[in-house]
């Protein structure tokens, strides 16, 4: 049994579709995130499967019961927004109470969940603090801590992480999906940070323009994306256009501009259909000189270099005038390599994802909104 099903949601304003026919699943303490950029939806999604936003079009199953005629309150279902306002006037447990107290139970009743709530976060120290008086870390506890009081067994979290520096982020991240495995709650967290939603989520749905474009494990998201969007938002890829020259059951040869040639394992498409192909900047290699026989070795010029830590980024201008970047890891890199330099760029037939050529173009493909 699915703890949420969305069934052919909609929801406009005006001439928006803030949702477009969504319909996906969650399973019982199943830690979703939903990645999206900058007004795909995300929101909009949350605030519908809370009952703060009613529908268009669609269904709403929270523990296989249509909740469309339930009121928010009685979802079993909490929203955490965005952001995550408290009461600058009361305490830590003050806050935290404010939900149980609506509620109507007994204050000590209420001060007890409290209390376990804010041990549960690591705050129970503080709870006669005043928000001012606390870490933006701690404050987005806070707010985690008056969701969790509520008891609902389904935690619909916006950006939770959103406005607080890389290392507090970094930490609470996994402190987060340890929490709701501990407790064992049903999550959705909602993110634009690739990196987050792939460290966290037991599944990811990639959403653009109110639409579901991918739903899947970060693994699957990542190695088998099913659009240019997809493989564009997770990760670092380059696309290059290309025409299918030949094709046989074990994969085809592409032709680039001006006639350079690579070989893939996707054969799907036809000689002459205009594809894309996309290659992971870390799925390749660069080396001075050509090594070998390798089916897929472009020469070029070495435009940019760029120190990452870890890896080494280098973009390379093909003779044709297409650019690849590569993500050689440090230990592996001839660090000798600089601007100018001619080199080798290699990557394996098996690391690449041919896609049909986009109605709106590469460029259109890729935009977000
Ligand atoms: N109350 C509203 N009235 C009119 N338009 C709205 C309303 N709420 C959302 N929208 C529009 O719906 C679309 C989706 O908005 P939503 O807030 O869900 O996006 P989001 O993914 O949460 O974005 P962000 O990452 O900026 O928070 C946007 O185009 C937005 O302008
Ligand atoms: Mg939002």
């Amino acid at each position: 049994m699915p703890a949420l099903r969305l069934l052919n949601v909609t929801k406009r304003f005006g001439d928006v579709k803030a949702l477009d026919d969504v319909t996906f699943d969650v399973k019982d303490r199943e830690y979703v995130c939903i990645l999206g950029s900058t007004g795909s939806g995300k929101t909009t999604l949350l605030r519908t499967i809370a009952g703060i936003i009613k529908p268009d079009e669609g269904e709403v199953f929270i523990d296989s019961v249509n909740v469309g005629g339930i009121a928010a309150e009685n979802r079993n279902a909490v929203y955490v927004p965005q952001t995550y306002a408290l009461f600058p006037h009361m305490t830590v447990l003050e806050n935290v109470t404010f939900g149980p107290l609506a509620k109507d139970i007994n204050r000590t009743a209420a001060k007890e969940v409290a209390m376990n709530v804010l041990r549960l976060v690591r705050l129970d120290k503080r709870a006669d603090a005043y928000p001012n008086e606390l870490s933006g870390g701690m404050q987005q506890r806070v707010a985690l801590a008056r969701g969790l009081a509520s008891g609902a067994r389904l935690l619909l979290l916006d950006e939770p992480l959103g406005a607080l520096d890389i290392r507090l982020r970094l930490e609470l991240r996994t402190e987060l999906r340890r929490l709701a495995k501990e407790s064992g709650l049903t999550v959705i967290h909602v993110t634009h940070d690739q990196e987050e939603a792939m460290t966290i989520g037991d599944r990811i749905l990639v959403l653009r323009r109110g639409r579901l474009q991918q739903y899947g494990t970060p693994y699957h998201v990542y190695n088998r994306p099913e659009k240019i969007f997809v493989a564009n938002f997770v990760g670092n890829t380059n696309f290059l256009e290309a025409i299918v020259e030949t094709r046989t059951r074990e994969g085809s040869t592409l032709t680039l501009r001006e006639g350079l040639r690579i070989r893939v394992l996707d054969s799907s498409f036809e000689p002459d259909e205009a594809v894309i192909v996309a290659i992971r900047e870390e799925k390749t290699t660069v080396t001075p000189e050509p090594t070998g026989e390798e089916p897929n070795r472009l020469s070029g010029e070495i435009v940019e270099v760029h120190f990452l830590g870890s890896h080494i980024r280098y973009v390379i201008k093909l003779s044709n005038g297409d650019e690849i970047a590569a993500r050689v890891p440090l230990k592996e890199a001839r660090t000798e390599l600089k601007h100018g330099d001619w080199v080798s760029v290699n990557f394996d037939p098996v690391n690449s994802h041919v896609y049909e050529y986009p109605m709106l173009g590469l460029q259109g493909e890729l935009e977000a909104s």
